[in-house]
Parts: C-alpha cells; structure tokens; sequence
C-alpha cells in the first residue's frame, strides 16, 4: 500500500490529476462528479484512465467488466468499426470453409436485464455472475463485443472457434473471456465471444496470452 501510495503522489506531481487510488465505480463517480465531462489521471501502472459521460476509457480502450460499467441509455448499437471488421473477418473464414454469424451483438441495458434476470432465476444469482453480465455491466451494450455462431458451452472445441482463436486477432478483435483467465475476467472460457480492441492491441494481447484486465492493469469485480 505504501509503494502504491509513493507512486500515485509522484503521479499527482506530474500530472496534477484529481485522484490516483486504485479504480473503482466509486471512484469513478467522484472523478465524473468532478468534471462532468472528462478526467485524465493514471493509475499505478501508469495507464491513463479517462471517463467521458460516464464511460471509462483505459489508454483509449473502452472499458466494460465487473468493476467498470456503462450508463443505462448508452445505446447506440454496434460500432461501424467492429461490423465492418467482422465482415472482413467472416469473409476470410468462408475461404476457409468456415461460417461465422453474429449470434448476438449490441444488447441494450433492459434487453441484458431480462436475461440476467432468467438467467439469476433459473441458475441463481452465484451461478449466473460466472457467465451473464448485470445489466450496465455486458460488454454486448458497449457495441464492441459479439457473440460469434451461438453463446453455448458445447461450442467449446468446434472448428469455428479454432479458427475465431487463430484468426481474430488480424482483424482486430480478441477472445474476451480466455480460458485460464476466469479469475481474472470474472467470467467463466466462451470461445465465441469476442471484442473489437483493434488490430494493434488485439495482437499485442494475443501474443502476450493475457486477457484485458492484464493488459490495462484492472480488476473485473463487483462492488456488491
Ligand atoms: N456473457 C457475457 C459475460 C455477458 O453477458 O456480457
Ligand atoms: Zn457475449
């Protein structure tokens, strides 16, 4: 704690920044309070952290987990971005004899409320954290992430989802929820999803065999 507290003092100097404790929606909310519209400070591991209207960006990623969420009307579908790459991406698979669709895209915050909700009601709330996020805390409302060709266990080990591992990260997108990671992710392997972080950082990401947390030095756990 003392080291960290060293290294957030040295970080205040040099950036003036507001606060510098590790993140958390606490946090957050104290910094978004603060200026309304835009916060930089870094955390630290040196990574800078923004929030804009309410949303966490981490060295320019948006960022949503267990510990970072989303506004309820953040709600404008799936980016031109990671549409446009997964079209790319599915018509290479296809030269491949692979199919990919989008199984699940964008899902609004009351469209993942209902499902949290059957989910939570059916395998009990524990249960249900391992593999559904809350409502305000899916990745599928940030219109980055997709679930490719279905969302079951037994597409664990399929041909297409060798090829999702093999392939995604040339198109910029990576395996969200990695197996080995789950205690990292909060959420238990899924092979078919994935989320756009760009070309750069998705081959960074890959090559290094972490999961996102790792690499924006974050943690993936709710608060209550
Ligand atoms: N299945 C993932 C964790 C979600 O619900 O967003
Ligand atoms: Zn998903």
């Amino acid at each position: 704690m003392k080291k960290v507290s060293i290294i957030c003092l040295s970080v205040f100097l040099l950036l003036s920044a507001s606060s510098c404790s590790s993140k958390s929606n606490s946090d957050t909310a104290v910094t978004t309070a603060a200026t309304k519209q835009s916060a930089v400070h870094a955390n630290a591991k040196a990574h800078s952290t923004e929030v804009i209207d309410g949303v966490t960006y981490i060295d320019g990623i948006l960022i949503v987990n267990k510990t970072y969420s989303l506004p309820k009307d953040y709600n404008y579908g799936l980016t031109n971005e990671t549409l446009k790459a997964f079209n790319k991406m599915k018509k290479a698979a296809a030269n491949d004899n692979i199919s990919l669709e989008i199984a699940s895209g964008f899902r609004s915050y009351e469209e993942q409320k209902v499902l949290y909700k059957e989910y939570a009601a059916e395998h009990g709330k524990k249960e249900a954290d391992t593999f559904s996020a809350r409502a305000g805390y899916s990745e599928h409302q940030s219109g980055l992430a997709i679930d490719v060709n279905g969302a079951d266990f037994s597409m664990i080990g399929q041909e297409d989802m060798k090829w999702l591992k093999k392939h995604c990260a040339e198109y910029g997108f990576i395996i969200r929820f990695p197996k080995g990671k789950e205690s990292i992710t909060g959420y238990s392997y899924e092979p078919w999803h994935i989320r756009f972080v760009g070309k750069n950082n998705a081959k960074e990401i890959t090559k290094q065999n972490i999961c996102l947390e790792e690499y924006l030095g974050i943690t993936s756990e709710y608060q209550v």
